[in-house]
């Protein structure tokens, strides 16, 4: 038995990381999988980064990461990425300036150089893991799909297992080509109801059949919301609202 824990979306969001690195502790997992998104909208992208590196250097070979389209959006900010993302969504693009700021470089050049996507193979389960989907690091894949649009936006891939996350929504699908899709959710922008954390728990066999399981887990948000108050910037009343 191998067990995974999957994380996603995780936002800058501090006390969300906490908050699910103890249930993982609980879960004692063999690897872990983080699909991308670690800063922009959140309150503290230094200690977010930092440990992910820190989960990185203790897992070693068992730890996978990708880039999600928030990360790259940090690394690549340009004045006109800076201007449209403004006027688009005023809160993430001043958000996206202020990040830009506080974030220390050699964190930014992490995420820079992390991989779009990546292929890995447990127990001959052959996985898949992208931040949107195999063809497009920003491409949706929500739970209201029809099958054959999700089978439409996987074909590319030939795994068996395609894990991504970046709607910050859970869901999962069965499709008639054997492939399974499931989106981890978000840790630290969780868009379900209630807005709590969510990561994914997988179990492979030896067999490679696997098991999952999407974990919800409690903190509090109020106190997150006043993190993101307090750095201030205009329209940060917004992004606060979002939690
Ligand atoms: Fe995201």
């Amino acid at each position: 038995m191998i067990k995974i824990a999957v994380i996603s979306d995780i936002h800058a969001n501090k006390l969300a990381l906490e908050a699910v690195l103890e249930d993982i502790n609980k879960f004692n997992p063999d690897k872990i999988f983080c699909l991308g998104d670690l800063i922009l909208a959140g309150y503290n992208p230094n200690y977010v980064v930092s440990k992910i590196i820190e989960l990185k250097e203790k897992f070693k070979s068992n730890f996978e990461i990708i880039q999600g389209n928030t990360d790259k959006m940090v690394a690549y900010c340009t004045p006109e990425l800076l201007e449209k993302t403004k006027s688009a969504f005023p809160c993430m693009g001043y958000s996206l300036e202020d990040d830009v700021k506080i974030t220390n470089k050699e964190y930014i050049e992490f995420v820079k150089n992390l991989p779009e996507k990546k292929s890995v193979e447990i127990n001959g389960l052959k996985l898949e893991l992208v931040h949107g989907s195999p063809r497009n690091q920003s491409e949706n894949i929500y739970p209201d799909l029809k099958n054959d649009e999700v089978e439409d936006m996987v074909k590319e891939s030939n795994a068996d297992l395609i894990l991504c996350g970046h709607t910050h929504i859970p869901c999962g699908y069965t499709l008639n080509s054997g492939k399974t899709v499931i989106n981890a959710g978000s840790v630290g922008r969780s868009m379900t109801k209630d807005k709590m954390p969510v990561y994914l728990q997988i179990t492979v066999d030896d067999k490679g059949q696997f098991y999952s399981e999407h974990r919800i887990i409690k903190y509090d948000i109020e106190q997150v919301k006043r993190h993101i108050l307090s750095r201030g910037f205009s329209h940060v009343e917004d992004l606060a609202d979002m939690f």
